[in-house]
Order: structure tokens, then sequence, then C-alpha cells
């Protein structure tokens, strides 16, 4: 059977308790979680630049793992708590760890650092009267780096990544005065160090300083920062970016010179690396709770961020009992600080419309330093989270952010409330000048949801512009020398708009008729950029069928779902052919849509919805007949060996990313299935394969391993 999660969550389910979900919604919501994660995962490490906030990434994935405990049987294969950090981005040459970068399982409170005591002790079968040592140590709020030292010199230095392959940022850590390049002391033949490296405060604002001189936009904070220094292709880069590190862990060890990790932390401090003083042993959790609340108050006096504590079991030889849960060990954990708050005046909320119409309140507020970055908007979310908050504008609010880009506004201070503060009243109507008529979004279960949409979508021209920046970028039709900034000045140009996406192919035919204010002589183009610009443009002409969909800027049709549409109908007009008929209410056009794997009942309905409005048709209609070539995708290789065939990727893959497999036997013709059933033709399993690899040899399914699938497909890898 395919399976068929919804692509998206809707918030209100995500509201819902645990036990109250239906597995059907489980289902959906882990999906739903899934695609968000990963999206939050590629902001974070791959951009670094996050849009939420550590804690509610950390509540999301909380959500994820507590519906999983209920709902063993429905968690994902991509399921976030199977991996850790974020797959490498492609410009550096790749770093398989020799032993996995693993994270840190995280604690909010007081009782969660008790039950992970007790936990341990569990575990390791102690009695009341034995002792148990545990380290605590600040969580530095930076990036992990794994340092491979061979005869005591420095060969490799990789980034987490997706914690089984980072990247090889060996050139930049050389730069680093806190790394040696040559260890002192005697250390063993084989060590791999590993730490965070972090920027100092004093540091980041000289370095603010000078980009605000140089005109240069801002960064937002030391964690990033040092993240991009690091990730810099131009080492010269690196060394001019103040870096630090503090060794805190380790990977391959030849012979292990320590048996506790205190003693191991010393020892690196022998070799010549820095360590963290606050790093002290206990053998009581009221002990750890003590130095947690002792590092909380001299936090803001260290000169460097951290976000929490680390407690380790201290025995290496208990830590080995121990083990690994999926993505973090057992001995030990991360404490977090609760996030940052500052106070300041609502100034006023303003709405503001998405690409995808949903109407976003946002506080203005009245400028405020919140952990070092100052803030001057929030993000308000809905009407119900006004109403819940209960603020009015003029009012004294209480801001938090926790290491993010978009703070959040907690509640407002009774006692200052002015006498003319006054009420928000959400619009009716769409603030755009078309008026367009605002509805509430239905939920999966049908009730009347939080998310106010306007109801204009191309005609909106707030929707218009976002669908336009959606149409140009990178993974739509990616017009080199057309981005979101030019969008933005061509959108409101007098001379040479572009409303539309036909407008964009007609450009060069309209700037031509004008005899004087051509684009050429404006400030900011020339002859050469012009003329690159008409060229980039004609280029487009000839797109692929998915590019061409994902462009169209549909809800929930995003870059995946588009590639499926194409994949299934092949070619423009048997897909818009269908969604007319869907539109127009075909009921088999419908069912052979809901067919396809992973696409269903919201993506059909917008879809449809998209086709049933006269001003989308005329805009889809105007741009397919600027095109010259619609690419169709590419046929799936139907004479291959795994043709046609049924095939479940499990366990751990070595040689290829788990996207990468799925996509290689859709090449070949075969279909990736997520579950192993009696439709199953074949398993390929990796290392820790489990429950799936087990149902597979009760079935009498064929298992193969990596290197067989390769052997039997023919291609190198
Ligand atoms: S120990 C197997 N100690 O936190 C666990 N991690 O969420 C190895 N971090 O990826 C990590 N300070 O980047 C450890 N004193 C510390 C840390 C620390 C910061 C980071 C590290 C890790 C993440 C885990």
């Amino acid at each position: 059977m395919p399976k068929k999660p919804a692509p998206q969550t809707s918030p209100a389910l995500r509201t819902k308790s645990v036990d109250q979900l239906s597995k059907q919604e489980a289902v959906q919501e882990l999906a739903g979680l899934a695609s968000e994660i990963a999206r939050h995962d590629a902001l974070y490490y791959g951009n670094d630049a996050p849009e939420i906030s550590d804690a509610d990434y950390d509540a999301l994935r909380r959500r994820n793992l507590s519906i999983e405990q209920h709902f063993p049987d429905s968690v994902r294969e991509d399921s976030p708590s199977k991996r850790v950090g974020y797959v490498p981005a492609s410009k550096f040459a790749k770093v398989r760890h020799a032993i996995p970068m693993l994270s840190l399982d995280n604690a909010f409170s007081d009782e969660d650092v008790l039950d992970f005591v007790a936990r341990v002790r569990r575990f390791l079968k102690l009695d009341a009267d034995t002792e148990l040592a545990i380290t605590a140590e600040p969580k530095i709020d930076g990036l992990s780096l794994s340092l491979r030292y061979e005869d005591g010199r420095l060969v490799t230095a990789a980034t987490r990544g997706d914690g089984a392959e980072g990247e090889d940022v060996t050139a930049n850590a050389r730069t680093i005065a806190d790394i040696p390049r040559v260890l002192a002391g005697d250390p063993p033949e084989v060590l791999e160090v590993r730490g965070e490296v972090y920027m100092t405060a004093v540091d980041f604002e000289t370095l603010n300083r000078r980009q605000a001189e140089e005109g240069k936009p801002l960064y937002v904070n030391p964690r990033n920062t040092a993240a991009g220094s690091l990730r810099q292709l131009d080492p010269g880069v690196t060394a001019s970016r103040p870096l630090k590190f503090f060794a805190y862990a380790w990977g391959e060890v030849s012979a292990m010179p320590a048996n506790t990790q205190m003693e191991m932390v010393k020892k690196f401090a022998d070799y010549g690396f820095q360590i963290n003083p606050l790093m002290k042993l206990y053998t009581s959790a009221k002990g750890l709770l003590e130095q947690y609340h002792t590092i909380e108050e001299v936090r803001a006096t260290l000169g460097y961020d951290i976000d929490g504590v680390v407690y380790k079991v201290d025995d290496l030889a208990l830590q080995e009992r121990l083990g690994f849960v999926s993505r973090s060990p057992r001995w030990a954990i991360a404490h977090k600080f609760p996030a940052e708050k500052a106070m300041t005046i609502l100034e006023a909320i303003d709405v503001q419309v998405g690409r995808t119409g949903a109407l976003t309140p946002v506080a203005r507020l009245a400028p405020v330093t919140v952990g070092g970055v100052v803030v001057t908007n929030a993000t308000l979310h809905n009407a119900e989270e006004i109403e819940r908050l209960g603020v009015k504008i003029g009012d004294t609010v209480i801001v938090q952010r926790a290491g993010d880009v978009i703070p959040q506004v907690l509640g407002y201070v009774e006692d200052r409330r002015p006498k003319d503060a006054w009420a928000f009243e959400f619009p009716t109507v769409c603030p755009c000048k078309l008026k367009t008529p605002i509805v509430r979004e239905e939920t999966a279960g049908g009730e009347e949801g939080v998310v106010r949409r306007c109801t204009g979508e191309f005609a909106c021209p707030y929707q218009r512009k976002e669908h336009l920046k959606l149409f140009v970028s990178r993974r739509a039709f990616d017009i080199d020398g057309l981005g979101e900034k030019q969008i933005e000045a061509f959108y409101d140009d007098e001379v040479l708009p572009i409303r539309a996406p036909a407008d964009i192919f007609t450009l060069k035919k309209r700037d031509d008729a004008h005899e004087l204010q051509k684009l050429k002589n404006r400030e900011g183009y020339g002859e050469v950029s012009a003329g690159k610009l008409f060229a980039a443009i004609e280029e487009r002409r000839v797109i692929a069928l998915e590019r061409l969909i994902y462009a169209l800027g549909i809800r929930h049709v995003g870059e995946a779902t588009a590639k499926t549409l194409a994949r299934a109908y092949g070619n423009w007009q048997a897909f818009e052919e269908a969604a007319l008929k869907i539109a127009d209410g075909d009921e088999t056009a419908r069912e052979e849509m809901d067919a396809l794997e992973d696409i269903g009942g919201a993506v059909i309905d917008s879809v449809a919805r998209y086709f049933a409005e006269p001003h989308n048709r005329r805009t889809v209609e105007d741009l397919i007949g600027e095109l010259k070539t619609i690419i169709e995708p590419e046929k799936p290789i139907s004479d291959s060996p795994v043709a046609g065939k049924s095939i479940v990727f499990t366990g751990s893959l070595e040689r290829m990313s788990r996207d990468e497999a799925k996509a290689m036997a859709e090449r070949l013709g075969a279909k990736a299935a997520g579950s192993v059933s009696a439709k199953t033709d074949l398993v390929v399993a990796g290392p820790g394969a489990g429950s799936k690899l087990k149902k597979a040899s009760e079935l009498g399914i064929e298992v193969i391993d990596e290197d067989e699938w390769f052997r039997r497909v023919g291609e190198g890898g």
C-alpha cells in the first residue's frame, strides 16, 4: 500500500494531546513534523540562518518523539529522531566520521534531570548506596568540530554534518589559534578530539562594528557567525575571524589515555587544548542542579554564549555499558537554559500577507536588546494568539528570543497598561487594495482553523509578489539576475513592471519598445548586465516540467510533489487537463491523482482550487504561451534488473544517503517503499536494521546489503 501522509500538519492537530490522536492523525502529523523539522535543520545547519527559536525547535522534536512513542509502528523511515544535524552542504569535500558525531538529549526542568539520573541508575542496576559520578559543564553555543590527529599532527577537521558525514574544513581549522597543529605531551597515535568552535561576544561586536563601518549587513549572533566563518571556502576569511575552541569529547582513539570523562578532558589540556574551567564532578543530582544554577548566574559574565549545562556519566566503562539510543548517548544530557527575555512597548500590530495568502499579525516594538540582538518585530502568529495574550497596542510587553531570529511576545505587564491602550481588531478584508475577503481555513478535521487567508491568490498583490519571488527562485525558474530584490523593484516599476510570470518573458520586447527609459540606462544596470538578464530569461523559455509545476506556487505543491506530478503525468498538457478536470469535479481524474504516492486530499483540493480560479488560469496560460519547450521528466529505465520491483531500504546506508538510494531506485524503474509488506520484492539492509529486516525474513523476502545492491544494479556508487 502506498503511504499517503498529507504533506502538512494543521496547527490545530498539533495542539491535540498525543493520546487523543487517531492513528491516521498521528501518521499525518509525523509526516508534517518530518518535513518541518527537516526544513528548520536546513535553515539552521545549511544556511546558518534559523527561523524559529531553539525552544520551539526542541518542542517540535519532543512532539515528534512523543507521537512516535505512542505510535511505534508509524515511525517514519525519514524520522527526525533517526538523524542528527543536517546533510552537509556540497561545497566542501565530505569526511566520514570514524565514529558518528551524536547529539544530546535535552532536559528542560529539574525534574527532567532527576529522571535522567534515576534512569541511568536503573539501567546500571546501581543500588541506593553506590555512588554515581557525573560531570557538569557549560553547553557552548557554537558548532561542533571533530579534529583528527595522527602521530600528534592535525590531519583532518570536520564539521558534524549529518552525524555520519561532515564537511572537510581542515584548512580553515588550521587558522584557529586554539586548535594545535601539533599536540604537546604524549598523545595516542590516533586521536580524534571533538569540541565546540565559538566566537566571544567582544569579538562578535568588533566584527559587527567593522561590518557597519563598511556599510555591510550585520551578523545576527555569535553562533551563526562562528558557523559561517568556519564554513568559508577561503581559509583567509576564516583566519580573519576570531574563532575559539573548547575540547570536550572525542571520537576514535587508538589507546585510551584515561578511564573517566574528567581525566580525559584534563588530558586534552595536556595536549594543548583549551578546556572549560567550569567543568566539575558531582555525585548527586542535587549537586548537578546547584552547578546548573551557578553557571546560569555567571552566564552573562562569561563573554561567550552558552545555552545550558551538559551532564555526563564520568566513568567511561559505565558510558560504554549505557550506550546510545538512536541519536544521543544514554550517559549524557543537556539541561537547557530558559530563553532570554526583555520588556518593551508594543507600538503597533501590522498584518502581513505571505505567499500563500496567510495573514500573520506582527508586533512592531520599540527597539530593545534581547540576548545581544536588537529586536523591533515579533510574531504574534494569529488572532487567537493575540486574544490569548490579551495584549493591547501601547502595552509594555515581554519579548523572548532564544538564539533565534523571530522573537516572540510572551505577555504584557498589567501595571504598565496606559489608559489609552487600544485593542487590535483583526481585519476582515485583505490589506491589499483589492480588499478581498478573508477566510478561515478549515483544519483536517473540518473545523474552523486559526489561519486566516486572503482569497485573492494571484490577484492579491501581496501574494502575487510572493508568488513571483517563488517563481524566479533557485528551485523554480532560477533566472540569473532576477531574484527577490529585483522582483521587489520590478513589481512597482512604472516603466517595465513585472506583475505576472509572463511579464518576465516580455521584458525585453517591452524594453525594446522604449526609446528613452531603457533598462541599460538605469542605475544598477548597463549594456552588459541588461543584456545578461535578457539572455538569462531567454534561456528559461526551456524549462523542466517539475520546475514549472513547482513555480506555479500552488498551495501544498512543494518540490517533491511537483516532481511526483511531473513524473506521473509526463507532459504539461496531460497535467493541465487532469487539473482542469478535477477543478470541474471529474471524479475519475481525481481518483487518478489520488492514486499517486504521497499525494492526498490537501494537494488535490488546492490544485483544483488553483485551476478553478479564472485569474490563475489566465496567468498560467499567458506563461505557457511564452515558453518554448517544457522538458518532460526522464523516463525510468525500464530494462534495469530492478525495474517494476518494490524495494525497501532500511538500516544505515554507508555509500549513499537514503534520499539518494530512493532516487536511484526510482531512476531504475523501481518503487522505493517505506515499509515492508507482502508486496515488497527486495529489502536492502544496512547496519542497525531492525523491525523491517525481521518482517522481511518472516515474509521470506529477499534481503541484500548495500554492496550487493550496487553489484546488481551495476553502478559504481
Ligand atoms: S558532548 C555524544 N559537551 O551540543 C555527545 N556537547 O546537542 C557529544 N555542545 O553536537 C557532545 N557544548 O555541538 C557536549 N560541553 C559540551 C557541549 C556540547 C556544546 C554541543 C555539541 C553537540 C550538541 C549536542
